[in-house]
């Protein structure tokens, strides 16, 4: 691979040992896969930073980093965690996860982190203010294929650790994603159903991920503009159920043609395709223990629709857990929605979510409108299913 000379200084140790370290590893990543150049990076998202997820050894190798004097030299924004912050009882964590993760936080606030603990980061002004066809090192799926699909930024899917250590080096391997010619479509999905909404659009995304397995992008063909929630859970879909890590989407996609280029191959998703997976995964007329909304994480607008919805069915009778960024979290309490909300029966939170915390759902049926909560929820056993937030919100109303 070809390096400039300052990359080589940093190799040799002049940023220390620390930043050395990291630029080896990227370095070594980008060879194997054939990269022949680095990459400057504008910002970078670290993901996997629940004790949950990754435990001591996590928590070691990043107090090691921090030790060592690593620091970010982009800004860096950090994925939920394992509690909430501000109450951290409620997510059933032990004392031994409550302070595994107060490790994990304090090594990457020494490493200059912004903490926002929220999965969608393309929320935040400063991102939102990163130049299209900027490069970025993110890791959480759903991040990057809204990243990549809707901002225009660039990037793979980076694993917790590469994203770590793109951000201490300010650098990625120039590869997959960050090329113009792998943004190309490969294949189109066309999909006609006359019914659009975000567990519809949740089932469409894992339609296209488990059938798309080429490294170039799918393009997708919906009857309409999808709105700000189905555009998400589609994209949170085609993260979690494949290893999709951008679409193009007409209307969506900077810089996407409105129709599939000529000789593309285009692949025809009928309604009866989405109506029976979703029929089969939709809550049963034996109810619901919990509901959960927020994944990706709500921001204010979601919160204040849910609100409204509650009203309308007079109340909730299971309690509906709702994720959200800490930022919505704290307008929604200057503005009273959040004790609305509470008086309503949800029970919202920050920095973390029902997958991510260890939250007991083994054996509950839960109820979400996210597509990927319900694949997360499966595999951690729970029953889960799906349906759009009103049915969700009806069920939990039921009982
Ligand atoms: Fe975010 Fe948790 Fe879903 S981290 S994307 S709310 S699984």
């Amino acid at each position: 691979m070809h390096l400039t000379r300052e990359e080589e200084a940093i190799l040799a140790g002049e940023r220390g040992e620390a930043a050395a370290r990291a630029l080896e590893v990227i370095v070594r990543v980008g060879d194997a896969l054939g990269a022949e150049r680095l990459v400057p990076i504008a910002h970078a998202h670290v993901s996997g930073v629940s004790y949950g997820n990754i435990g001591d050894p996590g928590a070691e190798l990043l107090e090691g980093l921090a030790g060592a004097g690593a620091r970010f030299s982009v800004p860096t924004t950090v994925n939920p965690i394992g509690y909430d912050a501000e109450e951290p009882g409620f997510f059933s964590a032990s004392r031994e996860f409550l302070e595994g993760q107060a490790r994990i936080l304090r090594a990457l606030r020494r490493m200059g982190a912004s903490l926002t603990l929220s999965c969608t980061p393309y929320y935040l002004p400063d991102v939102r203010g990163i130049p299209g066809g900027s490069h970025v090192a993110w890791g959480e799926s759903n991040a990057v294929v809204y990243a990549n699909s809707v901002l225009g930024l660039r990037t793979n899917r980076e694993g917790g650790p590469l994203a770590l250590m793109a951000a201490i080096v300010g650098r990625t391997y120039y590869y997959g994603l960050h090329l113009d010619e792998n943004r190309m479509p490969s294949r189109a999905y066309r999909l006609s159903a006359r019914r659009l909404d975000e567990a519809r659009a949740g089932v469409f995304g894992e339609i296209v991920a488990v059938g798309h397995v080429d490294e170039r992008p799918p393009m997708l063909l919906l009857p309409r503009r999808p709105g700000e929630l189905e555009l998400r859970e589609m994209l949170a879909a085609l993260g979690a159920a494949g290893s999709v890590g951008m679409a193009v989407i007409p209307g969506v996609t900077p810089g996407a043609p409105g129709e599939p280029p000529r000789g593309l191959e285009v692949v025809e998703v009928e309604e009866w395709d989405l109506e029976g997976r979703l029929a089969s995964i939709a809550p049963g007329p034996s109810g619901v223990d919990v509901a959960f909304l927020g994944c990706p994480h709500y921001g204010l607008g979601d919160l204040e629709r849910l609100a409204r919805a509650a009203e309308r069915l007079g109340g909730l009778r299971v309690p509906v857990v709702v994720s959200a960024s800490r930022r919505a979290v704290i307008e929604a309490a200057a503005r009273g929605l959040a004790a609305r909300l509470a008086r309503l029966g949800f029970r919202l939170s920050g920095d973390t979510c029902m997958v991510v915390s260890p939250y007991p759902v083994k054996g509950l049926r839960v109820a979400t409108n996210s597509y990927k909560a319900f694949f997360y929820l499966k595999r951690r056993g729970a029953r889960a299913y799906l349906a759009p937030e009103e049915e969700v919100l009806e069920a939990a109303a039921l009982g």
